[in-house]
């Protein structure tokens, strides 16, 4: 088992500084998936890559062979940043898509104020376009006009800070846009600080009910905008998700991947003193098809009581599939008398614990007396 490409890039939101969400490149990708096949997915672009941190999910989004091109002041022409929005860093940039591209050739940085390129600039045949660049409304307008005029026809166009009160220029550019040309975006979906547009094209097919489809019971409301019908996200995709099995070409729904391991403690119940330390016994079968990691720190069995971060079990070799061992686990019972519930779980240290993919966990039941 290695950490998949959404596990390392959740990781990073830790480390790199920037404005993005991790659900938002979450919904990128849905739609993305969803509006293109992988043979039709093309060109892609991003006004203000700052230091990366939505860069790397933009460029996940590009087609086969596709260039990312990644515009933005950088350090050097900051003074051209008339809405002072962020300030660029290209070594910190190059150094962040490196980490996730090892062969860069496809990213075409372009250190220049948007409002200076026009479309033969940039060429044509853009399927996915994210505007965080300037924020003043002359810079917005000129930036959705840009992506527009490189967009293929179905192309999504996603805007940043649109609802932001901090930011009104977005929402005076982005009006000022579907005043002088209507019907020629379309909104989508809002949430987590974006709106999504899509360019028309014959015989779309409707995204938002494809996309509601793929994630029954999440919350959504329907707001009307620009004359559309506009989904509204508010809580987390991430949750829906199989992080560890999906990619950024194909999000897996959370569960689906079925069982990978099987975890049966010795005991169903436990009576115990209150502050007492009792050792469970515990079987783990690998049920999966990958081997499981080891290592002091990497991967371990532990356990979830009252929310606290419990101690682990290590596994010091790795686990093949179709192996099991029986292992223990330490718990310090709490010190109010009361019934519990243990949760028994793999943890893979930074990366996953099993149940956030989906797997089953172990429930013991605690009396405290
Ligand atoms: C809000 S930050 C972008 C954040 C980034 N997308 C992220 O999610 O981490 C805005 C970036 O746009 C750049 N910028 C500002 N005005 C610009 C303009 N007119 N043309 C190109 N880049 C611009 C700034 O240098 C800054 O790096």
């Amino acid at each position: 088992m290695q950490p998949s490409f959404l596990q390392r890039y959740l990781q990073t939101f830790h480390r790199i500084d920037g404005w993005f969400d991790f659900d938002a490149a979450l919904l990128f990708m849905k739609y993305n998936q969803l509006a293109f096949k992988d043979s039709e997915r093309g060109n892609v672009l991003e006004i203000g890559v700052h230091h990366g941190l939505s860069a790397i999910a933009i460029a996940a989004l590009r087609g086969a062979g596709k260039q990312f091109t990644a515009i933005d002041l950088f350090e050097d022409q900051q003074k051209k940043n008339v809405s002072g929005s962020g300030c660029g860093d290209r070594r910190r940039f190059d150094n962040n898509m490196r980490e996730f591209y090892q062969d860069s050739a496809f990213v075409r940085p372009i250190a220049r104020q948007s409002g200076e390129l026009t479309p033969s600039d940039l060429g044509s045949g853009f399927t996915f376009s994210h505007i965080d660049g300037g924020h003043s409304p002359e810079e917005v307008y000129h930036d959705l006009k840009l992506c527009h005029d490189i967009s293929v026809d179905g192309g999504l166009i996603a805007l940043d800070d649109y609802f932001n009160p901090e930011h009104p220029g977005v929402c005076e550019g982005a009006v000022e846009f579907s005043l002088r040309h209507p019907d020629w975006l379309r909104p989508l979906v809002a949430g987590y600080n974006k709106v999504l547009f899509q360019k028309p094209r014959d015989k779309a097919s409707d995204l938002n009910a494809s996309f509601v489809k793929a994630f029954p019971g999440l919350e959504t409301k329907t707001v009307r905008m620009w004359k559309s019908q506009v989904i509204l996200l508010g809580t987390p995709l991430r949750d829906r998700i199989d992080l560890y099995t999906s990619t950024p070409e194909n999000l897996v729904r959370f569960g689906s991947a079925g069982v990978r391991a099987r975890l049966t403690p010795t005991v169903k119940s436990i009576r115990a003193r209150p502050g007492q330390q009792i050792e469970i016994e515990v079987k783990v079968e690998n049920v999966s098809s990958e081997d499981f990691p080891a290592g002091e720190g990497v991967f371990g069995l532990s356990y979830h009581l009252l929310e606290h971060d419990n101690p682990r079990s290590w596994f010091s070799t790795s686990m093949a599939p179709k192996e099991h061992v029986v292992r223990r686990i330490s718990v310090i019972t709490p010190t109010a008398p009361g019934r519990y519930q243990l949760e028994v779980d793999l943890v893979w240290e930074g990366v996953m614990w099993f149940k956030d993919v989906g797997n089953p966990t172990a429930m013991i039941a605690l009396l405290v007396e």
